[in-house]
């Protein structure tokens, strides 16, 4: 973006003002206009100033902070606010999305990301896409509220599924401290994403090619680490560079993700094109389910571009399509029936779309994959890049109707 961001910085309490400064971006792109301290008393200041964004800073959860948002979204409504937190964000993130903020980080993040979040949702308000100038492939982020909901099973398999229908498609493991996709898919871990971030120079396709496992159907894996120790060697600034670099590499880039919405798993929302929120047949889940969407929601995330996969459909638990729909708001896109096959498949490392592709299980499969195949192809090639900057861009028409025709 050319124009210089003209940024209000609001700090809460307690938090180090001289530290804040030394990392946000400087020079030409971004300019501090006016420094509240202590989030009182700092009604003058906003209005006098007028910026073009507010930026809130605080060390970890607190209510002052998101008063302050609440107040300030309802003195001027279109003005973005970024929050950063130089504490843990845990049970943070959707309190700040509720009081009315555009995006969190959490501090130390690098100038480059705090520069990008800024502009994003400055362009996010102006309703404005920025192009990147290079068609990137769909990213399908599958997410779900808890740990064993099927995420690793449907992303290995969704992934296999388009690289058997013909796709170049490439899975990453982002479960940094238990990820599975590697004994899902019966790989040996030569080179993980561990390896790759401790390596040194740019990231280029080139390079990247030698941290991909390759898996016989002929899709591509980075790996998660093999200790639960080395995750910390994944940055967030790392993860943006490499989600942008491997969606030019492949037809589909899909990211498995560990539950919960960590610093790490906004970040891969954030660059996605599209979310595949997978949910289980029992009223916990469901009610887990529901909240991640509404997560979703809160982030601005593009409805249209959010799909919605419920595990163990056929399950006899007393919960009937009709309880699911009222719930979740929403009807399932596609249902994955429980299978002893799958269990086995797992233990095998053979994914089931391959190990039994007559069964129940590979079918949803299979039509998880179609259903992102032909939302690709009515896809403008101008709607995938703008989507790569933009994930709230609206849709297509057509690719809207689509999707409303399967909800
Ligand atoms: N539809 C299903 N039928 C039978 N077993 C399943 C089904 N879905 C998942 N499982 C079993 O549950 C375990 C957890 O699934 P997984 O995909 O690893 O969950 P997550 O990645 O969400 O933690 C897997 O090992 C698999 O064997
Ligand atoms: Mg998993």
């Amino acid at each position: 973006m050319a124009d210089r961001i003209q940024a209000l910085v609001a700090l809460d309490s307690g938090v180090d003002s001289n530290y804040v400064q030394s990392l946000l971006p400087s020079g030409e792109s971004f300019e501090v206009v006016g420094i509240i301290n202590g989030l009182d008393e700092s009604w003058r200041t906003l209005q006098e100033t007028a910026p073009d964004l507010l930026l809130v800073v605080c060390s970890g959860y607190s209510d002052r902070t998101l008063y302050f948002i609440d107040s300030a979204v309802k003195a001027a409504p279109e003005r973005p606010i970024v929050v950063l937190t130089t504490g843990s964000p845990n049970g943070f993130v959707r309190r700040v999305f509720e009081s009315g903020a555009d995006d969190i980080l959490t501090l130390p993040d690098s100038s480059d990301q705090i520069s990008f979040a800024l502009e994003k949702a400055i362009a996010r308000r102006r309703g404005a896409a920025v192009a990147s100038g290079i068609a990137l492939a769909p990213m399908i982020c599958v997410l779900g509220p808890k740990g064993g909901t099927g995420k690793t099973l449907i992303s290995s398999n969704l992934t296999v599924a388009l690289a058997a229908a013909g796709h170049k498609s490439l899975l990453v493991d982002l479960d940094l401290q238990f990820g599975d996709v590697g004994l899902s898919l019966g790989l040996r871990p030569d080179k993980t994403i561990y390896d790759l971030a401790r390596s040194s120079g740019s990231l280029d396709s080139e390079k990247l090619e030698a941290y991909l496992m390759r898996h016989a159907s002929g899709a591509r894996i980075l790996l998660a680490p093999t200790r639960p120790d080395q995750a910390s060697v994944v940055t967030v600034d790392f993860l943006r560079d490499l989600f942008t670099t491997l969606r030019t590499m492949s037809d589909y880039v899909i990211v498995d993700t560990p539950p919960g919405f960590t610093p790490e798993v906004i970040a891969a929302i954030d660059t996605s094109s599209h979310v595949c929120m997978v949910g289980m047949l029992d009223a916990l889940s469901l009610k887990n389910t529901k909240l991640g969407l509404e997560t979703l929601e809160l982030m601005a995330y593009n409805p249209e571009r959010i799909a919605l996969v419920l595990n163990r459909a056929d399950s006899r638990v007393g919960i009937t399509g009709e309880d699911v729909e009222a719930i979740i708001g929403r009807v399932p896109d596609i249902l994955i029936p429980s299978d002893r096959l799958i269990p086995l498949s797992v233990n095998e490392g053979e994914p089931i779309v391959l190990a039994e592709e007559r069964s129940g299980a590979a079918r949803s499969f299979r039509a998880l994959a179609e259903m992102y195949i032909e939302a690709k192809d009515e896809l403008e090639p101008a709607a995938v890049t703008a989507a790569a900057a933009a994930a709230a861009a609206p849709a297509p028409e057509r690719a809207k109707r689509r999707f409303a025709r399967r909800a």
